[in-house]
């Protein structure tokens, strides 16, 4: 269906903005300083780039950020759903907040994200930790200002969950790292692989405007962006919803922006990665050589039960097209193993896939049932025991395979963006070329968000280092 997006309207942002400058008025009237505000992050990039967007209604609100959960006045939680573990520790960390507002009650707890999404979820929230003033889900961070406004005003508490979930465009954002960008183009999700919450918490698949994407893509380069990636829960399907152009074309106009900069994209669906995206890969020179193309099994049966759409040799076929136009490319994909009736027969048609492909790199899991999706009522789960020693056999075989790749690099010379302070050893730097892996190099903080030529003499599991030249 073409053009049935709903768009949040620039009243209703509007109004949202307006609630901001409200709030500062009342928070100068309780606190003698401008108060401080903490957001805390959980799951994928998605949810970083949404609190990129939380933490620009902060900051206009009069809010300052601060480090330390304890002093902070406005305490926000964006959450995760994806597996049962992310959910644990969300609340685990909630229930700490408890003793923070009995010290001051000033302070305002609000929650969103995936987990909130979820109406029983929500309904917990309500009823079993009254210090949190609210929640809202995925389709409302635009009503935080009014959630914040209405918190300080000591109103009733509020619990959001959308029937519709639409698009905002202008809701401010702060990026603490200009140099790495997050740039959301699409949100939600069609696909329901029966495993997967995502789509009961993020809804329907919907598309920004090309026009929204590009003005922000040029605003994001002008502040100093140097790597972007372009993110959506299955880009390979943009702008279905709206009949326009598609992602490789997308990819291609942000290209033509003039300036020294890098385009990345996650996350894909294989059973719509293009041609035309994979020619945009290997004729623009600004699209990193890395392909994120999760195959999640390598039996047949196995991703026919996980309503992926897609055969193991639709998939191969796809990364010998990849391999065959980008030399070179790096592949990446995301596996689950013990998916419920999972034989010992199939999980080794996923490790002999990973042979096959030879991935520089996989994010594994283990099948984590989730309430109100079709795999979790599935009455053939798969001992705990097994799942951890699969999960085993395919970490160790694709190690042995992530060494190999990654040996390719040393010897070579590798453009760098410098992104921090090595967390490890103080006098290092790290950062990222045309590749996933991190590059650690002697350096100093001054080169931090600059392009740096570094020649890789190292390479081991989890990074490359070397030396600038
Ligand atoms: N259990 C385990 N892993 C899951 N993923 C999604 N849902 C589940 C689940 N219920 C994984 C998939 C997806 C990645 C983001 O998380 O591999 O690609
Ligand atoms: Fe989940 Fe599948 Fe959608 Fe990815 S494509 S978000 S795994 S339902």
């Amino acid at each position: 269906m073409v053009n049935e997006t709903r768009r949040i309207s620039p009243d209703e942002v509007a109004a949202e903005i307006s609630a901001c400058e409200k709030v500062r008025a009342e928070i100068s009237k309780i606190f003698e300083s401008a108060p401080t505000y903490y957001i805390e992050t959980f799951g994928c990039q998605q949810n970083e780039a949404d609190s990129q967007r939380l933490a620009g209604i902060c900051r206009l609100c009069g809010y300052v950020p601060t480090r330390n959960i304890k002093e902070a006045k406005l305490i926000l939680f964006n959450t995760c759903a994806i597996r049962e573990h992310a959910e644990k520790k969300a609340l685990s960390i909630i229930g700490e907040t408890k003793h923070i507002k009995e010290k001051d009650s000033r302070v305002i707890i609000g929650i969103g994200g995936c987990m909130v999404s979820q109406k029983r979820r929500a309904d917990k929230i309500k009823n079993s930790n009254p210090y949190v003033n609210f929640t809202f889900d995925t389709g409302a961070i635009h009503s935080v200002p009014s959630l914040i406004l209405g918190a300080v005003r000591g109103q009733k508490r509020k619990f959001i969950l959308s029937d519709n979930f639409g698009i905002a465009e202008g809701i401010p954002f702060h990026n603490e790292t200009p140099y790495k960008a997050w740039l959301s183009i699409m949100y939600g999700c069609n696909n329901f692989c029966s495993y997967c919450i995502v789509p009961y918490v993020r809804g329907r698949e919907r598309s920004r405007r090309p026009e929204d994407i590009l003005a922000e893509a040029r605003q994001l380069i002008e502040a100093g962006a140097k790597d972007i990636t372009l993110l959506g829960q299955n880009v390979n399907s943009y702008g279905r919803d709206l009949g326009g152009m598609g992602i490789a074309s997308l990819m291609r106009e942000i290209c033509k922006i003039e300036g020294d900069f890098r385009l990345r994209f996650m996350t894909s669906h294989p059973k719509d990665a293009s041609d035309e995206l994979i020619a945009a890969m290997a004729e623009e020179e600004k699209i990193v050589k890395h392909f994120h193309l999760p195959v999640q099994s390598g039996s047949n049966r196995v991703l026919d039960a996980m309503n992926r759409k897609y055969t193991r040799e639709k998939y191969l076929s796809i990364i010998k097209k990849l391999k065959a136009a980008v030399p070179d490319v790096s592949i990446t994909s995301d596996i689950i193993v013990a998916f419920p009736g999972e034989t010992d027969e199939e999980f080794e048609e996923t490790l002999s896939l990973l042979s096959e492909v030879r991935y520089d790199m996989i994010f594994s899991f283990i099948y984590s049932p989730r309430e109100g999706t079709p795999a979790a009522a599935l009455d053939c789960q798969i001992d705990r025991a097994v799942a951890n020693d699969r999960y085993s056999r395919l970490l160790a075989l694709q190690d042995e395979i992530t060494a190999e790749r990654n040996a390719r690099f040393v010897g070579r010379t590798m453009k760098v963006l410098c992104e921090e302070v090595s967390k490890t050893d103080p006098g290092m730097m790290t950062g990222r070329g045309n590749t996933p892996r991190p590059v650690h190099f002697a350096g100093d903080e001054s080169l931090i968000g600059q392009f740096v030529n570094v020649k890789i003499t190292k390479s081991d599991l989890f990074s490359l280092s070397g030396e600038i030249v």
